[in-house]
C-alpha cells in the first residue's frame, strides 16, 4: 500500500498543475511544493510557507455524515510563491479567498491508495518570501470513515452518534485544510456546531458558554500551544462532561461517552480519577506539564485505539490505567516534544511506553526491569527485532517494536548511562526541546553529552539494527 503512495506523490510533485501552456520565462511560475519532504508521507505537507494559526468553522450533521467548514489560516511564505498547497481529502473546496480577495484555485484528486489530496491555490500578485496572509477555504463534503496506511481507522471518523477524530500521522487532511507535518505546529481556534443534545470538544479550553439557535448548537474552542496538526480533535457525541482540578490548578475536562457499558465505564472512571496524580508523577520526571489544560474524550464507538490529541487524548470504548498514563506522558514525549520525521516515531511510542511502565511500577505492579526482561525474553525470530524501532516503515509505525522494543532500548539506556544521567536526558529532552521538533539523532547527542559516554553502537544495537541486540 505505501510503495504506489510513494510513487505517485512523487510524480504529483514533480507536477505543475493549473497551467494549460508553459508560461513566459518573465511570468515564471513559482510554485510551493505539494510534497512536506517526510519519506514515509510525501504527499502530507507542502512547501513554501509556515501556519501560525488555524481558525476552524466547522458544522457537523451525524444524520448525513455531511462536514463543512470554514478554515482561516494565517501562514508566512518562507519563499516568494505564486502557487502553494494544502492537503485535503475527499472534501470539496467551493471558495478560497488570500487576504480577502477572490485566488483561483484546483483540487488534486487522491492517488490510487485513497491518500494524498491537495488544494493547489494560485496567488496573483505573488505572495513575497516572509510576507504573512490569511488564506480562507470555505469547503465541505462526508469524510466517512478514513484508513490510514496501516489499515486502521483515523482521521475524521463518522460514528452513530457523531465522529470520532484522531489523525495520526496524516489525517488531519481528512478534515481541514492543512499543512499536514508535524513540524509545522500552530495554535487552534474551533468553532464546532453540531445538532442541539450533542457536544462538540477540541483541544484546550472552551470559550465562554455553547450558543444554541435553531436546534444547532456552537462550541467554542482555544488551543493556544503551539500544536502538530496530528494532534488537533473536534470529536463529537453524546457525553457527560466532569471538571476537575490538577496540579497548580491545572483546568482538567473530560467527556464520557453516556451509552459506555457499565464495567467499560467503571474502568474509564477510575482510571480518569488517576489524572492529577499522574500529572504529579509525570512532572516529576519530564518538568511541568507543557499545556494549559487537560481531560480525556471516552467514546463508545472506537477506531481500535487510544490517541494522546493535545491536552485532551481520545479513547475507543474505554480507558485503562496504564493507557491512560501513557497518553499523558505524551503531553511531553510526542506532543511538546515532537519528531520531525516519522521515522522517528519510538520517539513518541517507546517514550511514552516507557512513561507507562514507570507509572506501573510507581504503584507497586511489574517494576521497570520486569518489563525490560519480558520484552528480551521475545525469539530472537520475532519482528519486535526484524522491524527496527528508529526506521520501521510506514506500515508499521504502530508495530510493538516502536513501543516495546522503543522502551526497552530507554531501560538498557538508563542501565549503561546510570539512573543519574539517565533522569538528567530525561528531564533535559522535554524541556530543552518544550514546543519543538527533534530527531534520534539529537536524542543521541543529548544522552551523550550528559553521560560523557559514547554511545553509537548502543544505539546502533538497540534502535537502528533490524536483529536481536545481543551485545552493545
Ligand atoms: N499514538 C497512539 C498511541 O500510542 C496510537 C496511534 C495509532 N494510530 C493509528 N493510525 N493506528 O496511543
Ligand atoms: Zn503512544
Amino acid at each position: 500500500m505505501r510503495r504506489p503512495l510513494v510513487a505517485t506523490a512523487v510524480a504529483m510533485a514533480l507536477t505543475v498543475p493549473l497551467l494549460a501552456a508553459p508560461p513566459a520565462l518573465a511570468d515564471r511560475y513559482d510554485p510551493g511544493s505539494t510534497s512536506g519532504g517526510d519519506p514515509y508521507f510525501p504527499a502530507a505537507g507542502n512547501g513554501g510557507y509556515d501556519v501560525s494559526h488555524y481558525d476552524l468553522g466547522l458544522s457537523y450533521d451525524p444524520a448525513t455524515g455531511r462536514l463543512d467548514g470554514t478554515a482561516v489560516i494565517s501562514l508566512t511564505a518562507t519563499a516568494d510563491l505564486d502557487s502553494f498547497s494544502l492537503d485535503l481529502r475527499r472534501l470539496t473546496a467551493t471558495s478560497v479567498l488570500v487576504d480577502g480577495k477572490r485566488a483561483t484555485f484546483e483540487q488534486l484528486p487522491p492517488d490510487g491508495s485513497g491518500l494524498g489530496g491537495e488544494l493547489v491555490v494560485r496567488t496573483r500578485p505573488k505572495l513575497k518570501a516572509g510576507s504573512t496572509h490569511t488564506v480562507t477555504v470555505v469547503y465541505g463534503g462526508v469524510p466517512g470513515r478514513p484508513v490510514d496506511s496501516g489499515g486502521e481507522l483515523y482521521g475524521f471518523v463518522s460514528t452513530p452518534d457523531g465522529a470520532l477524530v484522531a489523525s495520526e500521522p496524516e489525517g488531519a487532511a481528512t478534515w481541514f485544510p492543512v499543512n499536514d507535518v508535524p513540524t509545522d505546529k500552530a495554535t487552534y481556534d474551533f468553532r464546532i456546531t453540531v445538532p442541539e443534545g450533542k457536544t462538540a470538544i477540541a483541544n484546550g479550553e472552551p470559550v465562554g458558554t455553547p450558543t444554541t439557535t435553531g436546534g444547532r448548537t456552537t462550541f467554542v474552542w482555544r488551543a493556544s500551544d503551539p500544536m502538530a496538526s496530528y494532534l488537533a480533535t473536534a470529536s463529537i457525541g453524546d457525553y457527560t462532561t466532569t471538571t476537575s482540578t490538577g496540579p497548580h490548578g491545572l483546568p482538567i475536562i473530560d467527556f464520557v461517552e453516556r451509552d459506555l457499558t457499565a464495567a467499560a465505564r467503571a474502568q474509564t472512571l477510575a482510571s480518569l480519577a488517576l489524572q492529577p496524580r499522574m500529572i504529579t508523577f509525570f512532572e516529576g520526571i519530564y518538568g511541568p506539564y507543557p499545556f494549559t489544560s487537560y481531560g480525556s474524550i471516552v467514546d463508545d464507538d472506537g477506531v481500535g485505539y487510544a490517541l494522546e490529541t493535545q491536552t485532551r487524548p481520545v479513547y475507543s470504548r474505554t480507558a485503562s490505567e496504564t493507557t491512560v498514563a501513557h497518553e499523558l506522558a505524551h503531553q511531553w514525549v510526542g506532543n511538546s516534544v515532537t519528531l520531525e520525521q516519522w521515522r522517528d516515531i519510538w520517539l513518541n511510542e517507546g517514550f511514552a511506553t516507557y512513561s507507562q511502565w514507570l507509572w506501573t511500577e510507581s504503584r507497586g505492579g511489574a517494576t521497570v526491569q520486569q518489563r525490560f526482561d519480558t520484552v528480551y525474553r521475545t525469539a530472537a525470530t520475532s519482528t519486535l527485532w526484524s522491524v527496527p524501532p528508529g526506521d520501521p516503515g510506514a506500515a508499521d509505525l504502530f508495530a510493538r517494536s516502536t513501543y516495546d522494543r522503543g522502551a526497552a532500548a530507554l531501560q538498557a539506556l538508563r542501565v549503561e548511562i546510570g539512573d543519574p544521567a539517565f533522569f538528567a536526558v530525561l528531564r533535559a529532552w522535554t524541556t530543552e526541546n518544550a514546543d519543538g521538533n527533534v530527531t534520534t539523532a539529537d536524542f543521541v547527542a543529548l544522552s551523550e553529552r550528559i553521560s560523557g559516554q559514547q554511545l553509537d553502537a548502543f544505539f546502533q544495537a538497540w534502535i537502528y539494527a533490524p536483529v536481536k541486540p545481543t551485545s552493545w
